[in-house]
């Protein structure tokens, strides 16, 4: 199995050399991808299935306590020569927003995860987490620290980055779900509090909202769509997720929902089957629960046709194309920009009265010119992907 995020993972990398060492500034920052839905509904798994990473606290009952803010960081493979030696260092362009996005959920390796891959928490300066496992409880830790160990939810994010070549770089965002009724020492008003907590992150316009909706409970009632609508009205940068589709009444399906008659999304709905709390507490792979869940979608009596746009790996390719077309988008501001600061060098050099193009010291506006027509090609290289 590979992953379709693996192919964007160049592109963005070698548009981002391109516009860092020219106009300077990180100026393709991605969409975040932010995930919504009632508490339990499948969130954590969703994104943890997307990352391709078994890290993050799941279960039934309130599990996700504080926003977890999750930015994924593209590195260069370590060579097998170099793997006895510490991890490199992390890249340079680490602002907040930062593009990302390996959704890989598979991927292929021949040199050993611990060395090339690692996890660093904004609240533990200058550690590396080798170990996802220690990442979890990490997460579980600090969510009680701040939080207290009785069910309240806190606002404060957790901050937490992940080093791999197996990433896109992109910023993914997990909520505490929506509840209804007080428990423990969630204040009386917690679901106004969650509803602002979930605004606040789904109303930046650059946000993609993963609006997840269990398949056991009817969509009317589902909370991830009807905050969705407030932001998102027309649908855009809303994706449908349908879990627990293997949770459903016997003899019962969401082909409605799935081929979108009943709730318009111009993305779309996703159906997704997660790791069920019994899969979570016998271990079981991320590897086997993905192609467990291709087993479900092509064995499935209503499902088998339509299995090609279901499922964690559709789930990904999705969002990479949304990713991609963001991309496209922003493309002719980084040429018009490119542009700009090439005929402000000419200028420069003019007023210096220099030969232009000549000479060792004047390659300002050659180099210039050579990543236009880079950009240029890319552009190009890029709508001849998509198509
Ligand atoms: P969250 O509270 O929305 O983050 O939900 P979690 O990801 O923590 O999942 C809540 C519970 O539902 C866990 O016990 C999961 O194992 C279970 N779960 C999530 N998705 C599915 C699914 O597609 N099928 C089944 N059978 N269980 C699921
Ligand atoms: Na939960
Ligand atoms: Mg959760």
């Amino acid at each position: 199995m590979t992953s379709t995020f693996e192919d964007l993972i160049p592109v963005v990398n070698k548009l981002q050399d391109l516009v860092f060492n020219t106009i300077g500034t990180d100026t393709i920052d991605l969409p975040q991808v932010v995930v919504v839905g009632s508490q339990s509904c499948g969130k954590s798994s969703v994104l943890e299935n997307l990352v391709g990473k078994d890290f993050l606290p799941r279960g039934t009952g309130i599990v996700t306590r504080r926003p977890l803010i999750l930015q994924l960081i593209n590195i260069p493979y370590s060579s097998p020569s170099t793997l006895s030696q510490p991890p490199p260092p992390a890249p340079s362009s680490t602002t907040a927003y930062d593009p990302a996005g390996d959704l890989s959920t598979a991927t292929t390796r021949t040199t050993s995860p611990r060395q090339e891959e690692w996890a660093e928490f904004l609240h533990v300066p200058g550690r590396k987490f080798y170990d996802f496992t220690e990442v979890r409880r990490e997460i579980e830790n600090d969510t009680v620290r701040i939080a207290g160990n009785n069910k309240g939810i806190n606002k404060t994010p957790i901050n937490l980055k992940i080093f791999s070549p197996h990433v896109l770089n992109l910023t993914l965002v997990d909520l505490p779900g929506l509840t209804k009724i007080p428990i423990g020492d969630q204040p009386t008003d917690i679901e106004k509090q969650t509803r602002g907590l979930i605004s606040e992150y789904i109303t930046k316009p650059n946000s993609i909202i993963l609006a997840v909706s269990p398949a056991n409970v009817d969509l009317v009632n589902s909370e991830s769509l009807k905050l969705a609508r407030q932001v998102d009205p027309q649908g855009r940068r809303t994706i449908g997720v349908l879990t627990k589709l293997d949770l459903m009444d016997h003899g019962t399906n969401a082909m409605d929902i799935l081929s979108g008659r009943v709730y318009p999304l111009k993305l779309g709905f996703i159906g997704v089957v997660n790791r069920s709390q019994q899969d979570i507490q016998v271990n079981k792979s991320l590897q086997d629960s993905l192609q467990a869940e291709q087993d479900f979608f092509r064995s499935h009596p209503a499902y088998r046709n339509i299995s090609y746009r279901c499922g964690t790996q559709y789930l990904a390719k999705s969002l990479n194309n949304t990713l991609m077309a963001h991309i496209r988008e922003k493309l002719p501001d980084i040429k018009a920009r490119l542009n700009t600061l090439m005929g402000q060098t000419q200028q420069e050099l003019a007023s210096y009265g220099e030969p232009q193009m000549t000479g060792s010291g004047n390659n300002g506006v050659l180099i210039l010119q050579l990543m236009t027509k880079f950009a240029t090609s890319f552009v190009a290289s890029i709508d001849g992907t998509s198509s």
